[in-house]
Parts: C-alpha cells; structure tokens; sequence
C-alpha cells in the first residue's frame, strides 16, 4: 500500500465560504461578509473598498455561504458516509470575538464549534482547523487598518489562546493563515487591507505579511504551551511556476516567481528571512518593522508541517519574451498560457504532473512533512434528465491527480500526511463570490443569485470518492457514465 494506514483522506471549506449565519449567534461582522457577487468583487479584494457595510444594489454571498451554520450534523454525517478521516473548516473570528479587540470572547460562538468537533470526533473524523481563512472583523480594518498595524498580532495572539484552550483535546492540526502568499493579490481578504490613493501598497503588503509570520509564529509557541502535542502548519497557495521557454531570461523569470511565493514559507518553517527577500526589500526601499524578538521569535517557531493549495501550475516569461503568448486565469493570479496543458472552464489549467512536481520542490526545500489540504476541479454541474450529476470530468481531474500523488509518495519519497479537497460540499467560490463554479461530491441547490432550497444531494463523484478513501487510494478506478 502506497499511504499509510492513518493517511488522512478528506475535504477542506472555509467559514466565509461556506457557514453563513451571518448575524446569529452574536457573531460580528467580518471582511467578507461585505465583500458582493459580481463586476464590484475584484476592486474590493484588491484594497479598493471604502465603505466596509451593505448597499441594496448588490447579492453579498457569505451572509449565508450553504448554511452550514444550520446543517453542520447534515453534513458531517454525509462526509461521514463517504469514509472522511478529517475534515477542514476554519474558525470566524468573528463568532469568538465579535470585534476582535474584546477582552472576553463570545460563548456561543466558542460553543458552535465544540459542537462541530464533538460532532466529527463522533464519526471518527479528524478536525483540520483553519485559524484564519481570508477573514476578520470589520472593527478591526476601520479601527486598526487591518494587518498593517501591529496591533493585530495581539488580538491574533488572544484568539488563539482561547481556541487552543477550549478545544485542546478536540483538535490536533491547526493551519495558522489560509494561503499567506494571497495577502499578495487578495490584500483586502487576506490582511484586511484597505489603500488610500498614492500609498505604497507593496510595502503595506510585506509589513501586513511580516505581522502575520510574527503572528504565526507566536501562535505556534502558545499551542505548544498549550498542547505539546499539537501540530501547526503554515499554509500556500502552491504551484510551480515553469519558464515559458529555455531562455535563461525566461528561467531566471520563473525562478522569481517561485521565491516569491516560498518567501513566506521560508519564513515560516526555516525561522528567518531568506537573503533573496532582503536584498529584493532593500532594493525597493521597503523596510520591514522589526521588532526586539521578532528574529528570536521567528527561529525558535516554526511550522510542524507545510500545507498547501494545488490546483494548477504557472508559467514564467521574461517581459521582453511575452507578446507571443497569450494570458489565462487561474487561483487568483493569472498566468500565460501553456500550450501542453487543457483549462478548465474558468481558465485554470490542469496540470497533473505539475502537482507531483510541486511536491517534490516543496519537499527538498523544507524536508518536512507536507499536507494537501486544497485540490480540486471548479465546473459547472448540470443535472442530468434524471436529476442526477454526473461529474466525470470531475474524477477525471481527481484520478489525475492523486495518482500524481501516490507517485511522489511512492516513487519519490515525498513525506504526506493527508489530503483534504477543496469544498467536499458545493460553497460559494473566493474569487467570483459563484455558486456555479461547484467542487463538491455533494451538491448544494443555491444559485449565484442566492436561490434555491439549499437542499444537498449527492454527484456521482460521491460513490468514486468514498471507494478511494476505503481503498486507502489503491483504487482510482472509474466507470464513465
Ligand atoms: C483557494 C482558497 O485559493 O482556492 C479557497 O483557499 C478558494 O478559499 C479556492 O475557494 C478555490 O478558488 P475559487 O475562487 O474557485 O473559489
């Protein structure tokens, strides 16, 4: 058998994606929460926002994201039936501090998810615990300016030692920052950040990223004072970023594009600044705030493991190189087109064995055990006449994929604790705020209006899924149709 016995196969959502309940509970309101479906999305996420509330004019998607809210033992029993060993979701900050700047946190809200943990440690299913998924309170950007203040990192700190106190025989692995890296190109999601005109938001950026690694780490040395036992991981949005062509230009190209996006993982798990980041800060006259510490702090915590998202590789070109080629979409940042790789119907191109290489990359560079926590097909699912999804292009992709898997770890030596898709339940996507952009093996009736019964039902993919788990990924197999 290729995975270990204890491999965790799974599922992975988010609160703001996926929770809704938006005002119940005493919960607050978060960055989210405000942010529309439609044309209006991409400023906002992109720090453009300025009045951090709801207008009439437009559909805000998280208020009740599929209501898991309400239908959390509906759903937990459904993945149960599928054979998941763990189950991500993330924590709104929200929920356990309305504000984020209280000195007591919200009882309901801590309640809430004691019962979701109580309720998978019910079905044997391992909790994969998000702190913070592309989320915060509104409080905290109007009053603080989100991550750009340091401030933050305190009421990061009090946040997590109340979740790691409560649930501290109920979870084991916690992801410290969805997707660090995205602070990058979601700096309004990512950080809360919100830009005035003519700021220099590349630097606000890094500081926001500096108070977060800070943060990280300071969440790591608390857990373990907390719980020895506990295992942290930092989080990435992955995918190798391939030259266009031989041209060393090209070469060096893709080079920077991956040290951009390790840069924060070198933080996270080797403890310090790497030498290309500091030479690149001190080139562009960005000075990052380094408090008495911060360097001590940053060493002496690092990550457990590496977490990360795949769901497409990139390609790098020079800009003299680039007229010939044309762009595509994909996780956030676009990229060029490869022309040996299909696309999705959102323009993410598929790319398999970029995956494996992926892993391996991540792998040598840190030599620590590495946790899939986000892969997976966004496309439209049409019932067929007979009200069933039949989302073979799903497994497709899928297949694909884990097979890659099981090649790094059988092949190349790849150490992996688990593997968690991404919305194992159909959720509202980040990037449009759509319904209809679906990676679930369960379906969900809502559309990109906010119609529909919520009601669930299962794909096809479900009945594939549940056989790999129970088959420990030793059968991928599947009959078309
Ligand atoms: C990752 C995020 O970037 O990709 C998720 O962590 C997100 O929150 C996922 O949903 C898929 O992206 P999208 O835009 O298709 O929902």
């Amino acid at each position: 058998m290729v995975f270990p016995k204890d491999f965790l196969w799974g599922g992975a959502t988010a609160a703001n994606q996926y929770e809704g309940g938006y005002n119940e509970g005493g919960r607050g309101l978060a960055n989210v929460d405000v942010v529309p479906h439609g044309e209006d999305r991409y400023p906002i996420i992109a720090g453009q926002m300025k009045h951090l509330d709801f207008d009439n004019e437009h559909y805000y998607p998280a208020k009740t994201g599929v209501d898991f809210y309400h239908r959390y033992k509906e759903d937990i029993a459904l993945i149960a039936e599928m054979g998941f060993k763990t189950f991500r979701i993330s924590i709104a900050w929200t929920r356990i501090f309305p504000n984020g700047d209280e000195n007591e946190p919200n009882e309901e809200g801590l309640q809430f998810y004691e019962n979701v943990f109580k309720e998978l440690r019910k079905h044997d299913i391992e909790p994969l615990v998000t702190i913070t998924h592309f989320d915060m309170p509104v409080h905290l950007i109007e009053e603080y300016g989100g991550w750009r203040n340091r401030k933050l990192v305190g009421f990061y700190e009090k946040l997590v030692r109340v979740l790691f106190t409560r649930y501290k025989d109920l979870v084991t692995y916690w992801i410290t920052f969805n997707e660090i890296n995205m602070i990058m190109h979601l700096p309004f999601m990512g950080a809360g950040l919100v830009f005035e005109e003519g700021e220099n938001q590349e630097e606000i950026k890094y500081i926001a990223a500096h108070h977060e690694m800070v943060a990280s780490a300071s969440a790591t040395k608390i857990a373990k004072e907390i719980n020895p036992d506990f295992q942290i991981g930092c989080m990435l949005a992955a995918g190798v970023a391939y030259p266009n062509t031989p041209d060393p230009k090209d070469v060096r190209e893709a080079q920077i594009a991956n040290q951009n996006s390790y840069f924060f993982v070198d933080v996270q798990s080797r403890g310090e600044y790497p030498n290309y980041a500091l030479k690149y800060l001190e080139r562009q006259g960005i000075e990052i705030p380094f408090e008495e510490g911060d360097k001590e702090l940053l060493k002496e915590n690092t990550v457990d493991y590496i977490s990360f998202s795949y769901y497409s590789s990139k390609l790098a070109a020079h800009p003299d190189n680039l007229e010939s080629q044309g762009k595509t979409e994909g996780n956030v940042m676009g990229t060029l087109k490869n022309p040996y790789l299909e696309a999705s119907e959102w323009g993410w191109q598929i790319d398999p064995l970029g995956f494996r290489i992926t892993m391996n990359e991540m792998y040598d560079r840190y030599q620590k055990p590495l946790f899939v926590v986000e892969n997976g097909l966004g496309a439209v699912d049409t019932p067929n006449e007979n009200g069933n999804i039949i989302d073979d292009y799903r497994i497709d992709y899928l297949q694909a994929h884990i097979q890659e898997m099981k090649n790094a770890v059988e092949l190349d030596g790849v150490e992996l604790i688990g593997y968690t898709t991404w919305g194992a339940i159909d959720l509202v996507s980040a990037s449009t705020g759509e319904m209809s952009k679906r990676y679930g093996f369960v379906y969900v009736d809502r559309d990109d209006e906010g119609n529909g019964t919520l009601d669930r039902s299962k794909k096809k993919s479900f009945d594939w899924y549940k056989n790999v788990i129970e088959s420990n990924g030793e059968d991928l197999t599947n009959i078309k149709g």
